[in-house]
């Protein structure tokens, strides 16, 4: 499937307020369903902003202001939970979304590095989509970044084209997606507000960075005497696996934090504390609990487990059997593949194949 399409594409609209399907009890502040592929945005709805469940008062406001925005949001939603079951299709947690309105379920109730990585990636899927949709026009807000238009780079090619405006995404993503951290007494902020606004703007960031010029060539055919370039947003695929890298460096912070966030300093470091202090950066994915080992289930916790996942025998990384399983082995089967093979193209026109067979084995955790 082509994720990268626009929030306003014509192709996107199939459109319903499904919401009814959900449980009634929505909480303010989570917006993340509308990523859901069993919700659907109707552009016609989109006016009547309150009667879309679930958005703080800032969300609202900026839905009313710019009704298109929220299918955007919607379409970010939905490519970063896309992108997010991409990334760890072969981790024990694998980014399971229950379709209903919670979404990612009970372990979003705790900081660890999952909940990190989904927050982040929310953020950047959102501040994506909505840059998108300014380079097509189809925002009232925004156009193309205008900031170099015309202007020559010393290098000797000239600025032109739509250059994606990522600040505008920026911009509305730190309004939108932060919104139901943000509290009115900043002192009421919770660690875990501190921490989600720290990882929304970590998605962002990694947005921001990746950025890319691109360039075209003018002039008699193949010369290249003018050559136009402008900013282009990355591959969100490639803002995926950049945030997946953060994930796995993510670093733990101090449960209690006053104002700043800091590193929590390991128990064996507190005595023989040297001068130099670690300090957190703003490109630093963070997070406040341990995860569980993702192992067994636990309903509860809404943890899956890993038994009947497919895992690599023979491979060494985290969808190796070893890791996987949990130490628990695993099942194998044999697999019977049938595949059409040996095709000749008989004149004239059609072609003949032979069928095959090919076995392979399948190994899931037991
Ligand atoms: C923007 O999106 C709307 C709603 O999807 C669509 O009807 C409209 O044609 C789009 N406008 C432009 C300029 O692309
Ligand atoms: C959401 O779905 C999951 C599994 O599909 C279920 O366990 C959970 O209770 C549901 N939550 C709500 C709020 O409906
Ligand atoms: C994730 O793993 C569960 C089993 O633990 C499986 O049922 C589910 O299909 C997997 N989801 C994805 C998106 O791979
Ligand atoms: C398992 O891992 C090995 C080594 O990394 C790799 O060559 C092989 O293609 C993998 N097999 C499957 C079925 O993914």
């Amino acid at each position: 499937m082509d994720f990268n399409i626009l929030c306003s594409d014509k192709t996107w609209i199939k459109l319903f307020f499904l919401v009814w399907i959900f449980a009634s009890s929505f909480t303010n502040g989570n917006w993340m369903y509308l990523g859901m592929s069993s919700v659907a945005v109707d552009t016609q709805q989109t006016e009547k902003c309150n009667t879309v469940p679930g958005l703080v008062l800032e969300q609202l406001d900026l839905c009313q202001r710019n009704p298109e925005s929220l299918l955007c949001v919607s379409e970010g939603a939905r490519q970063a939970i896309h992108e997010c079951q991409n990334q760890f299709k072969f981790e024990r947690w694998n980014c399971t979304t229950s379709q209903n309105y919670s979404v990612f379920g009970p372990i979003m109730t705790k900081g660890t590095r999952e909940t990190a990585f989904i927050y982040s990636i929310l953020s950047a899927g959102v501040t994506d989509s909505v840059t998108r949709a300014c380079s097509a026009g189809n925002l009232t807000d925004c156009v193309c970044d205008p900031t170099n238009d015309g202007k020559n780079s010393v290098e000797g090619w000239v600025w032109g084209g739509c250059s994606d405006n990522v600040q505008y995404g920026l911009h509305f993503s730190r309004k939108f997606v932060d919104a139901p951290e943000v509290l009115k007494h900043q002192d009421t902020q919770s660690v875990r507000n501190k921490m989600n606004i720290h990882n929304n703007e970590v998605g962002r960031r990694t947005v921001r960075d990746m950025m890319r010029l691109r360039c075209r060539c003018h002039g008699v055919s193949g010369s290249c005497e003018i050559q136009t370039c402008w900013k282009s947003l990355p591959k969100f695929s490639t803002v995926g696996a950049k945030l997946k890298e953060k994930y796995e460096i993510s670093i733990r912070i101090a449960g209690r934090s006053k104002r700043k966030l800091r590193p929590k300093t390991p128990k064996r470091h507190r005595q023989a504390r040297t001068g130099r202090k670690k300090r957190l950066s703003k490109d630093d994915m963070v997070f406040v609990h341990k995860s569980p080992n993702f192992c067994t289930p636990n309903p509860i916790k809404g943890i899956l487990g890993t038994e009947g996942r497919l895992c690599n025998r023979t491979g060494s990384g985290p969808e190796s059997c070893d890791l996987l399983c949990c130490g628990r082995g695993y099942n194998t089967q044999v697999v019977r593949l049938t595949d059409r093979c040996q095709c000749r193209f008989i004149w004239c026109c059609y072609v003949d194949c032979k069928t095959c067979e090919t076995l392979f084995d399948r190994h899931t955790c037991k």
